[in-house]
């Protein structure tokens, strides 16, 4: 039997509050939505989650507050058959919250309390990946601090572990980072603050994704929301048609994307085959694969909700065929 990919995630555990209605407000206005929820998110925790319902062998390493919200979110990840022990508690912070507004086409305003997120620390990381064996791939968001992200990937790409960075939410990555990570995954308004371009048409996003390369990514994928991606590597440059469903809410469908992209892509019974072209086709078909993952998860309300596991994703994909 083929051997289960282990990656380690390393980033944000979240509890979202979460009211959808008719629009987002505008600044300064009351609305009335609908039914309140509230569900296990955070970018590192729903990448984490996803990855395992696809199939992987998942190490999380997160910091939560010693509180209610933080003994739900480990027990939880748990539940979800992940490796805890590298999640630390902050006895002086609150756990990670986000407050989130879902409108009618499935669209979100997200504002994120990041609390003990924000203490994880590149000891913490340490500690993690000092004893985690080996790793097929190391996952992250920037939703910590920055200097924890900056450690872990310099570390994994010092050690030959491949690195996934999705660069959300949209911040300016500290120097060089890019030259250790072998994909980058931002939207497209992510993308456009990384590279400074207009990524508002698909012309321009091909040319972000082409930038990022030339900032030092060994690949980039550029995700276009109902518009598909953008796939780049120095092979060259493809564009993932999108799956079109009913939109319900797009909160995690990155999360979704990322995560799905280095379950296939990272896949150890792939490895061995090598050479730039087999590479290129390689990630065009993780990021075919993590299109289906992420259409799906948009069909559901909720992050940690809507990710989908392997058979839902498998059965999406034959019935879109
Ligand atoms: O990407 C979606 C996530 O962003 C939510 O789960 C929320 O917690 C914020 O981190």
């Amino acid at each position: 039997m083929a051997r289960q990919v282990h990656l380690m995630v390393v980033g944000s555990a979240n509890t979202d509050m979460v009211v959808s209605a008719a629009r987002i407000p505008a600044p300064g206005e009351t609305i009335l939505g609908g039914e309140f929820v509230m569900v296990p998110g955070g970018k590192g925790a729903n990448q984490a989650v996803a990855a395992a319902r696809l199939g992987a062998r998942v190490t999380f390493v997160g910091c939560v507050g010693a509180d209610l919200f933080g003994n739900a979110t480990r027990d939880n990840l748990r539940k979800e058959g992940l490796d805890t022990a590298w999640v630390v508690e902050d006895p002086k912070a609150a756990s990670g919250v986000a407050l989130i507004a879902v409108d009618s086409s499935g669209q979100n305003a997200i504002v994120v309390a990041p609390g003990a997120n924000m203490a994880l620390r590149p000891e913490h990381v340490d500690r993690a990946m000092d004893a985690s064996g080996d790793l097929d791939g190391l996952v992250l968001q920037c939703e910590i601090p920055l200097d924890t992200v900056d450690h872990a990937v310099r570390r994994a790409h010092a050690a030959s572990i491949p690195v996934v960075l999705n660069p959300a939410p949209a911040c300016t990555l500290p120097q060089g980072l890019l030259s250790c990570v072998s994909c980058v995954t931002p939207n497209e308004s992510e993308a456009s603050v990384l590279t400074g371009l207009d990524t508002s048409t698909s012309d321009g996003a091909v040319e972000a994704a082409r930038a990022l390369l030339s900032m030092g990514a060994a690949s980039a994928v550029v995700t276009l929301g109902k518009d598909g991606a953008v796939v780049a590597t120095h092979s060259g440059v493809e564009r993932i048609a999108p799956y079109a469903v009913e939109a319900v809410d797009a909160t995690a469908a990155g999360d979704c994307f990322t995560a799905a992209l280095a379950c296939a892509w990272l896949n150890p019974s792939d490895a061995g085959v090598r050479g730039a072209g087999v590479e290129h086709e390689r990630l065009v078909r993780a990021a075919s694969y993590a299109s289906a993952a992420a259409a799906v998860s948009v069909t559901r309300l909720g992050a940690q909700p809507s990710l989908p596991t392997f058979n839902e994703v498998a059965a999406f994909i034959e019935q879109a065929r």
